[in-house]
Formats: C-alpha cells, structure tokens, sequence
C-alpha cells in the first residue's frame, strides 16, 4: 500500500467513526451512557450550583462571563470554570458568545424562591441520599437497607432514624414538601372529596397534603397521623398556613398503633412505597377495618406501569426505598396497589391516572 493511499484511507476511517458514528449514530447513547456513568460527579455540580444559588443570579443579572460570574460568586476562575463544564454538560446552563445563561429547566426549578422550585429536593439528595447509596450493592444482596448505617442513630427506618438529627429531617421536611406541593394539587383537583367528611393522612408528613385539599374542599376536617417529631411540625405548618381549618396532628406509629377513629378517607400518598406488600397489606386492612361502608382508602404516587418496564421515576426511587428508607419498599405497579385493595377487602377499586406520572387508587368499602 502506498503512502498516499494508507492517508486516505486513515482519513476515511476517521472520518467514518469520529463524525459518522461517535457523532452521528452514537452520539445521543454515548451521551446517555456518559451522563449515567459520571452521574455523580455531574450531580454534585449541580448541587454546588444549588447552593452558591447561580441559577437565582444568572435570573436576576442575566447571562454573565466566566470572570463576571466568578467574581459574582467570590470564586478563583478556575474552579469556577471546572463548575461550569459540569453544568453546560448536565444541559442545566447553556454557553452563547462566551456568556452562561440559564436553560429553561433550571430557571424554572432552581432560579429564585417558590414552592414549586426543587431546590430542596437536590439538598435532601446531597445531604441524605447520596452516600447512603453507595451501599446498594449490598443492600440488593442482603435485601435490607444497609445505606443507613451512614446515619448514625437508633431505629429501622430512616424516617425514626432522622428524627434524631433536627437538621437533617428539616432537610428532609422541606423536600418532601416541595415535591408534595408540585403533586397534591393533582389529588386536590381530580379526586372527588364533596361527600367525605373527616380525611385521615396516614404519614402525612407536615401536613401539606391536607392543607392543598382543604384549601379546594374546607368543608373537610383533617389529621395527619405520623410519628411525633414530624406532627409537631405538621402542628406548626397548620397554625401558621390555615389556623381557622379543623387540622389536627396525631401522633403514633402506623405499623404497630391503632389508626385514629372517625375517618371516612384514609389517604395513602407517597407512602405505600415506603413499605414491603406484607406491612401495606396490614395498612389497607387496617384502614378498611375503621372505615365505615362507602368510607376510602386513595393510595395516591408515582406507580409502576404493569408492563413493569417505566416510568423513570420508579427506577430512581425503588433503590432508595430498599437502599436507605426501609429496606423493604419500592415503587410497585398500579395492578399491584389494586390487587392489595381487593385483598385488604376494598370491593370497588378504580385507578385515576393523573400527570406527572401519578395514579391514584380508590378503594371504597361496601357491604
Ligand atoms: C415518603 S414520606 C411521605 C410524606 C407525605 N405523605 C407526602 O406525600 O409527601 C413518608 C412519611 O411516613 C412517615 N412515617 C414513616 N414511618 C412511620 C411510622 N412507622 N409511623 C408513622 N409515620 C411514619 C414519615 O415520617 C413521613 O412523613
């Protein structure tokens, strides 16, 4: 082979793989690949972003220079720039004529202040989930949540667990708020409350849940049932949001405690997830014991879908679930929910699809 034609065909072939296959054919699984492979590294820059509060600045101040943007920050330009090539890689800043800017995405989770921001959600991440999740080849092998020996204290769960770490379980609080805000206005508008009287939120949490129902439904009065740490910020949230509404917090263990009387909805949100089929089975039954006929029970989450192949959203909270929360819960399917219903004795059950990857399953009880 002559040396002009090994050249050209050098050429060609680099041409082949780096313009045609790497950057054409390839070019969105190599980048998928990527982004999953170095997620870790990618996450923490969008953390940090999080936490210097840049995407309220580039909202506030608009698109900025790397010198602009660091002296802003108060940061050497160097690392600044190491910051921004995690960023413009994660999609969350864009770059034009040498100026970073936001991206649609950002502005609207993380620029500013506001309930439906998810700035939160990405501290409870930071701050609670992510070493944790190292564990969970080990978790998946000894089917138990093991990432929570990277939190001291007593207790199974991470929920008993954190009450022992005011900072963290305000951290944690405030995450399960927003993202409670963003999805229990769905429950508030879809589901029909005209004819029930006293809601009971079984792990209701600080009571977001309840205040959006009442807010669309005041007739209803509402207890959030949860453990004691968490009732006494559900008391506070309550006296300092809508102190006039019939909103109380009871306190006790739903695994091992009596559910409170009195109710005619039992509502299950986020947190069926939590436990394995056996305990939600208990729950269900539980529930169904102290309703009285035509009372409900709404499991209402993000579900599997039955073909047990998505949404994305299962595959990112199942292995929290086994890895750290409990070590016994996932992201089940919807024919799953129902199945636990019928067997908890529910004899209507009907499933309401709703956005952003939310079902709600309602069981009523009937003689
Ligand atoms: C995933 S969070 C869901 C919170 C809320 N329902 C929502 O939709 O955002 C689970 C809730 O269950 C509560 N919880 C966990 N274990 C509990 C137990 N054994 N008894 C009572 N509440 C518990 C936690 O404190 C937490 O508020």
């Amino acid at each position: 082979m002559n040396k002009a034609f090994f050249r050209f065909f050098c050429f060609l072939e680099r041409l082949w793989r780096v313009h045609i296959v790497d950057g054409l054919i390839l070019r969105s699984s190599i980048k998928q690949f990527y982004q999953v492979a170095a997620g870790h590294i990618l996450f923490q820059s969008l953390a940090a972003a999080v936490e210097l509060d840049l995407f309220t600045i580039l909202d506030r101040e608009g698109a900025q220079t790397l010198p602009q943007l660091a002296l802003r920050l108060g940061l050497e330009e160097q690392p600044c720039r190491v910051l921004l090539q995690g960023l413009l890689a994660s999609g969350v800043v864009k770059k034009r004529r040498g100026r970073y800017a936001n991206t649609i995405m950002s502005r609207i989770a993380f620029a500013g202040e506001g309930p439906k921001k998810m700035k939160a959600a990405i501290m409870w991440q930071k701050h609670i989930v992510y070493r944790p999740m190292a564990r969970l080849l080990e978790s998946i092998r000894e089917y138990r949540n093991c990432g929570l020996e990277e939190i001291p204290g007593q207790g199974e769960t991470l929920y008993e667990r954190i009450s022992a770490h005011p900072r963290l379980e305000k951290i944690f609080q405030d995450s399960m708020q927003e993202i409670s805000v963003q999805a229990n206005d769905l429950l508030a508008r879809y589901v029909d409350f005209s004819d029930a009287h006293r809601v009971v939120d079984v792990g209701g949490g600080n009571g977001t849940n309840l205040l959006a129902i009442l807010q669309r439904h005041p007739h209803l009065e509402g207890r959030v049932f949860d453990l004691p740490s968490v009732c006494e910020r559900a008391r506070a949230h309550f006296q300092s949001d809508n102190p006039s509404a019939k909103l109380e917090a009871i306190e006790g263990n739903m695994l091992q405690d009596e559910f409170p009387e009195g109710a005619d909805v039992f509502m299950f949100c986020h947190l069926l997830c939590i436990w394995s089929k056996a305990e939600n089975l208990k729950l269900l039954k539980k529930a169904h014991d102290k309703l009285p006929v035509g009372g409900r029970a709404i499991v209402f989450d993000i579900m599997e879908r039955d073909t047990q192949d998505g949404p994305l959203a299962a595959a990112m909270g199942s292995p929290y679930f086994l890895g750290l929360a409990t070590g016994t819960g996932m992201i089940y399917s919807e024919e799953e929910y129902e199945g636990l219903c019928r067997e908890a004795g529910f004899t209507e059950v009907r499933r309401v699809r709703l956005p952003r990857g939310h079902t709600a399953i309602i069981a009523t009880k009937e003689i």
